[in-house]
């Protein structure tokens, strides 16, 4: 079997969905063990944090890693990777909400007002919530080419998620860097010459791994 029959079995939506379940299990492993350290608040926060960055990040390579490689399955698990961005999201938004500030609904609003990375982070996860909710098959039939143009918000959504990573961070902008620059090649790839350039390279690419 070639890379693309692979990438279209059942076996492998099943090992990528079980990968995406890892942080989380992660996350349950170290809490059950004492393993979240001095501060398990922060330590949640900052890991859901940065799987949602990471799984947005994965969701916006499926298109260029298709265009390049020629794997056109690959488009199918899109919608995994994009949902577990949402999980891990809510995750993230559920932490703040419920650990750090005690569902005290005027802080939060508060915080959202007056601390420029929260806003932005806030923005962020509710732009999300339209495109978690239009993820059926049933719904991109119903919205035909509207559907595409209200996908087009997780461009900025991830915007907003690094804009969010690098107001938060006092010193070390290193991290938020590498996931700017991450995004910024991968909405680089999405013009069209570099698109066409992509495409133009995948019969090679393919025949080569097929
Ligand atoms: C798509 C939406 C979001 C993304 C991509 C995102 C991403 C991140 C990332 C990457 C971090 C840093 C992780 C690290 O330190 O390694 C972080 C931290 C954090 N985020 Fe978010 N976030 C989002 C939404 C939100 C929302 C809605 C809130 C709250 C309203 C929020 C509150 C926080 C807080 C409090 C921290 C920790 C700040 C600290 O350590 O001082 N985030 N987020």
């Amino acid at each position: 079997m070639n890379v693309q029959g692979f990438v279209s079995t059942r076996a492998f939506k099943l090992g990528l969905f079980i990968l995406c379940l890892f942080p989380l299990a992660r996350l349950v492993v170290l809490a059950v063990t004492g393993g979240l350290g001095a501060n398990p608040i922060e330590f949640i926060t900052r890991s859901t944090g940065t799987w949602t960055m990471v799984g947005l990040l994965l969701t916006l390579s499926v298109t260029p890693l298709r265009r390049l490689t020629g794997w056109t399955a690959l488009v199918r698990h899109r919608r995994m990777l994009g949902l577990f961005a949402f999980f891990y999201a809510s995750l993230h938004f559920v932490t703040y909400i419920w650990l750090d500030q005690f569902f005290d609904l005027a802080s939060v609003a508060r915080d959202i007002v007056k601390r420029p990375f929260i806003t932005v982070g806030f923005a962020a996860f509710v732009l999300l919530i339209p495109l978690a909710l239009t993820s059926t098959q049933a719904m991109m039939r119903r919205l035909g080419r509207r559907w595409q143009q209200l996908h087009r918000l997780v461009y900025g959504i991830a915007i907003l998620g690094v804009l969010h990573y690098l107001w938060l961070v006092k010193q070390d902008l290193t991290q938020p860097l590498i996931y700017g620059g991450v995004l910024a090649l991968l909405l680089g790839a999405r013009l069209p010459r570099v698109a066409g350039l992509l495409q133009g390279m995948a019969p090679r690419v393919a025949s080569r791994s097929g």
